[in-house]
Parts: C-alpha cells; sequence; structure tokens
C-alpha cells in the first residue's frame, strides 16, 4: 500500500527531492501529498512545485506559540491523511502538539552520528572538533534536539586536509540515498522499537 507522506522543511529541499525522485522511479512505494515550509524564501517550495508537488507556506509569525503551530501543522497533515511525517532540513523543534497526533511517525535526518553533534551546525561542529569519522543519522522525532531514537546511520571518512565543503558533499550524497531507505523500511513496516533500540527486519 502507498504510503502517504507529509514533508516539512526549511531550506533548499535536496532531501525532498531525492525522496520524490525515489519514488517517481519506483523505489518507494510512497506519494508526497504535502510539502510545508516556515521560510517564505526557501528553495524547497520551487523544487516541489517543480515536480508537481503541492507546497504550503505557514508562517511562524502567524502564530503566538510554537504549539500553535504544531497545531495547525497537524491539522493540515491530519487533513489530508498523511501517514508519515519527514522532517526534510526543518529548522524548528517540534512539539507534542505534532509528536502526539504522529507517535513514532515523525523522522528526521541530521548530518552527523548522533548522539555527537547535535544542533542546527552539526557539519561545521564536527569538521570543527576534528573528528576523523563523521557520518547521518536518520531518527525518529522527539520533543528533545536531535534526540529520538535512531533508525539508521551511515559513517564518513574525512580525508587528510580535507575541506569542509568536500565533507559536505559526501554528507548530502550519503542523505539522498539513507533518507529514502529509512522511509522504505518503515513504508514496509521492517520496525521493531524496543525502548531506544529500533530493530530492523531483513
Ligand atoms: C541536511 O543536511 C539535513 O541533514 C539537515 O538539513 C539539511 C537540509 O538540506 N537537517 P536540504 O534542504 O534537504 O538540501
Amino acid at each position: 500500500m502507498t504510503t502517504v507522506l507529509g514533508v516539512l522543511a526549511s531550506g533548499n529541499g535536496s532531501n525532498m527531492q531525492a525522496i520524490a525522485e525515489n519514488i517517481n522511479n519506483g523505489k518507494l512505494d510512497a506519494r508526497i501529498e504535502v510539502v510545508i515550509t516556515d521560510r517564505a524564501d526557501a528553495g524547497v517550495i520551487k523544487r516541489a512545485r517543480s515536480m508537481g508537488i503541492d507546497c504550503l507556506y505557514v508562517d511562524p509569525a502567524a502564530y503566538e506559540k510554537r504549539e500553535l503551530y504544531d497545531e495547525k501543522i497537524a491539522e493540515i497533515m491530519k487533513s489530508r491523511n498523511i501517514e508519515l511525517v519527514v522532517l526534510a532540513g526543518f529548522m524548528r523543534l517540534v512539539s507534542s502538539r505534532l509528536l502526539s497526533e504522529y507517535p513514532m511517525r515523525v523522522i528526521n535526518i541530521h548530518p552527523a552520528l548522533l548522539p555527537s553533534f547535535p544542533g542546527t551546525k552539526a557539519l561545521s561542529d564536527a569538521f570543527e572538533h576534528g573528528v576523523k569519522v563523521t557520518g547521518v543519522t536518520v531518527h525518529f522525532v522527539d520533543e528533545g534536539i536531535d534526540s529520538g531514537p535512531i533508525i539508521l546511520q551511515e559513517p564518513c571518512l574525512l580525508e587528510e586536509g580535507e575541506s569542509l565543503s568536500s565533507i559536505e558533499e559526501k554528507i548530502h550524497c550519503i542523505e539522498h540515498r539513507l533518507f529514502s531507505e529509512a522511509v522504505r523500511i518503515i513504508c514496509e513496516n521492517r520496525i521493531r522499537i524496543k525502548g531506544r533500540r529500533v530493530e530492523i527486519i531483513e
């Protein structure tokens, strides 16, 4: 059965696009019903619309509290029968108003090997720290900062003297593959959650 996805994104939208492309080429039995962004100038708007995907800008400034904003997002997601909420570079913390509507049904992609380097500057934080290995994590979202149960991780080795932009490129390349893989595993119902541990059934 085709899984109905709702994507939340604040930026470029390359991860949203990678998922949409994997759907289009038959690698993923899913459909992106709607993309919602909190930024009027986000690149994701153009990318989504050029692929024929409905994209809405919901302005956070119009809501007094974070919870009310999340309530609006949840309302849109519910009204469109979204089954899985995909955070693809969404730069806001998500509250229980959305999470309680979608228990273990909100996932995020993070450009580091969590629990190392949570937060919005993960890539450069890891680089400045001098790590020799970094990577990508896909995880369920809870109310903390990048703290939910880990679904998939993939490491990325740093070459001696490698630049930040080169690492970024490698990380994005992993992201574009790993995120779709995580979505596919969930769509195929191949996940068992035991506390913090996420088991994947082969
Ligand atoms: C990605 O690096 C993702 O890991 C992080 O935000 C970035 C979004 O990139 N959460 P894009 O907008 O999908 O191109």
